[in-house]
């Protein structure tokens, strides 16, 4: 077993709530076991511009309620290039570096596993996105506080919905994967929530909503994931108002409101015990996995397994839309 010394931590790709968190469970487990921690400002960024300071534990001091990231994070295009990686490594070597822990999402840990393959740095991925869209894992850390910052502003539309007995469209975050729409849609109460794991037909939200313009329904609510097949909430609203002129009808876009804000309990729990066990990692010469939570239980998967095979929604799931919403 290789013995780690001195070790770093970045956050790279779109920030979440709860990587602060993140960042201090590495920060002050890393001091506990007498490791040296160091900081990497902007992601794989300041691994290649050499942006990387020594942190203490008061460095990471009343930053476990913030959003956003002390680190602060970059997407860097440069990192996905041998030449870069090799810069990056030398920088890292200046310091002394043989461990590294890295908070993002699918493309950071692919650069990560990249990484880790071609120089000798054992590399640990912690799942930070919003998106909840890596496998091997029953949370990622930011998702719990975005999905409560979407339900909180849908609750709201739904005042302003009845008061005026509109329909109202609203897009949530979650580039290519329905999670956020998914939970907020189910937790709001939404007649439809369109996601892009799953084909939407157009056809039935029209007979539904229609059916309800029957039976007096004002209110509807229709949750579109960004990356739903139609494109958006825009589009969604553009095939609904040519086909429902009558409804009174409006579009609310979230945007990153939902990436910012407290991290909720969930995610401060999720962010402390994935730290931790990264630095349990490293010095047990894990390396090039990604660590989550199974059934409350730490488990690791290897890069590449989560960075490939996305999450499944359960049909279960929709099922339970559709008769909600009937
Ligand atoms: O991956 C997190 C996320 O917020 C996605 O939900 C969204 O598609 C994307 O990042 C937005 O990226 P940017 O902040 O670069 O516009």
């Amino acid at each position: 077993m290789k013995k780690v010394n001195n070790i770093a931590v970045l956050t790279s790709g779109g920030d979440a709530p709860g990587m602060n968190a993140a960042i201090r469970a590495v920060v002050r487990t890393g001091i506990y076991h007498q490791l040296n921690v160091f900081g990497v400002m902007y992601g794989y960024k300041g691994m290649l511009t050499g942006e990387i300071f020594p942190m203490e534990s008061k460095s990471v001091a009343n930053i476990i309620q913030r959003g956003g990231t002390v680190l602060k994070t970059a997407r860097c295009k440069e990192f996905y290039e041998p030449e870069g990686r090799k810069k990056a490594y030398e920088n890292l070597k200046k310091f002394g570096i043989d461990g590294l822990v890295v908070i993002g999402g699918d493309g950071s840990f692919k650069g990560a596993q990249k990484f880790s393959q071609e120089f000798d740095i054992p590399c640990i991925g912690l799942p930070g996105t919003i998106d909840k869209d890596i496998a091997g894992t029953d949370f990622t850390i930011g998702f719990d506080t975005a999905v409560n910052t979407a339900v909180e502003a849908i609750d709201k539309i739904r005042d302003t919905a009845d008061a005026h007995d509109r329909l109202f469209i609203i897009e949530v975050m979650g580039r290519d994967a329905g999670y956020i729409a998914l939970h907020s849609g189910i937790a709001t109460g939404a007649e439809h929530i369109l996601i892009p794991e799953h084909k939407t037909n157009i056809d039935d939200v029209i007979d539904h909503l229609t059916a309800n313009e029957r039976r007096s329904k004002m209110v509807n609510l229709i949750v579109v994931a960004e990356g739903d097949e139609f494109g958006g909430a825009d589009e969604v609203a553009r095939h609904v108002k040519d086909r429902m002129p009558q409804l009174d009808t409006r579009v609310t876009v979230l945007g990153h409101i939902q990436r910012g804000g407290s991290p909720t309990c969930l995610d401060r729990l999720v962010a402390s015990r994935m730290g931790y066990a990264a630095v349990d990692a490293l010095l047990n010469g894990t390396t090039n996995v990604m660590v989550g939570i199974v059934n409350n239980e730490i488990q690791f998967t290897p890069l590449d397994k989560a960075v490939k095979a996305k999450q499944q929604i359960d049909p279960e799931w929709l099922k339970i839309v559709k008769i909600l919403a009937s």
